[in-house]
């Protein structure tokens, strides 16, 4: 089977030139991520797991390594190296990406952040709309708040808002960052069955889960990054 996302070497550090610091995260990562199959990524807290979710989307721009994505026509593009247009393009039809946290706009409905990835895709509005709607309900967020901007909502129902944002267009790669982290049970199970029905669909996932209990539930396969490593100075180390 042929991945449709190779991660080769990938490393990622931060220098904070002010603080004449350099900051390692994600480093020397391997793996693979395939259509139709969740991969799951796992370690402790500054292992670099958000890291190379936002290198692959070019949220960061690795500092080495490979990130060979073949999109739906079959062509290879290394997103390390691919131009912000391209980026642009990639993430607009093939990849999406359900972030930690909810950034949107303050004055846009609830109901059309979610309807957004559709709508930017050159669907009918009144399409877009109902398809939110029913995510939406899907996803338990009480049907006064679907009017409102999500800014004011609770952590829960902001996380509801971004899956649902998420899910709506079936990227053919869908990144998630603890997408169910701040839900209650029930809810989690609904993400469940919705990522296990996506995931039928042809949907490859590129995951990090906050609870053990869904890895076990949902990945095909799991890849464990190691423990952070220190903090060095960036003298010392242009030095080495
Ligand atoms: N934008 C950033 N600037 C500086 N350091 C960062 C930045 N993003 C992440 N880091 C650092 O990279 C390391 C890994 O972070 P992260 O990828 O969030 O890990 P994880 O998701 O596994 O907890 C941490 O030490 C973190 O502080
Ligand atoms: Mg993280």
């Amino acid at each position: 089977m042929q991945a449709i996302l190779k991660i080769e070497g990938l490393s990622k550090h931060f220098q904070l030139h002010d603080q004449n610091k350099l900051i390692p995260s994600c480093a020397n990562v391997d793996m693979a991520v395939y259509s139709g199959a969740l991969s799951a990524l796992v370690g402790p807290t500054g292992a670099g797991k958000s890291s190379v979710l936002k290198c692959v989307y070019r949220t960061y721009l690795p500092s080495a390594g490979r990130m060979l994505f073949r999109d739906a026509a079959g062509h290879v593009t290394d997103l390390a190296q691919a131009s912000e247009y391209r980026m642009l393009e990639l993430r607009q039809s093939e990849i999406g990406f359900v972030t930690q946290f909810l950034h949107c706009l303050p004055r846009k409905s609830a109901l059309d952040v979610v309807a957004a990835p559709l709508v930017a895709r050159g669907d009918i509005l009144e399409n877009a709309q109902e398809k939110a709607r029913e995510l939406l309900r899907l996803l338990n967020v009480p049907e006064r708040l679907w009017a409102v901007p999500p800014a004011t909502f609770s952590g829960g129902e902001k996380q509801r808002v971004n899956l649902a944002r998420g899910l709506i267009a079936r990227p053919r790669l869908l990144l998630l960052d603890e997408p169910t982290a701040s839900l209650d049970p029930a809810t989690t199970d609904r993400v469940v069955d919705l990522l296990k029905v996506i995931k039928a669909e042809g949907v490859a996932m590129l995951a990090i889960f906050h609870h053990p209990e869904l890895v076990r539930r949902l990945a095909d396969r799991v890849v464990e990054l190691a423990p952070p490593v220190a903090v060095t100075d960036l003298l010392e180390n242009c030095a080495s």
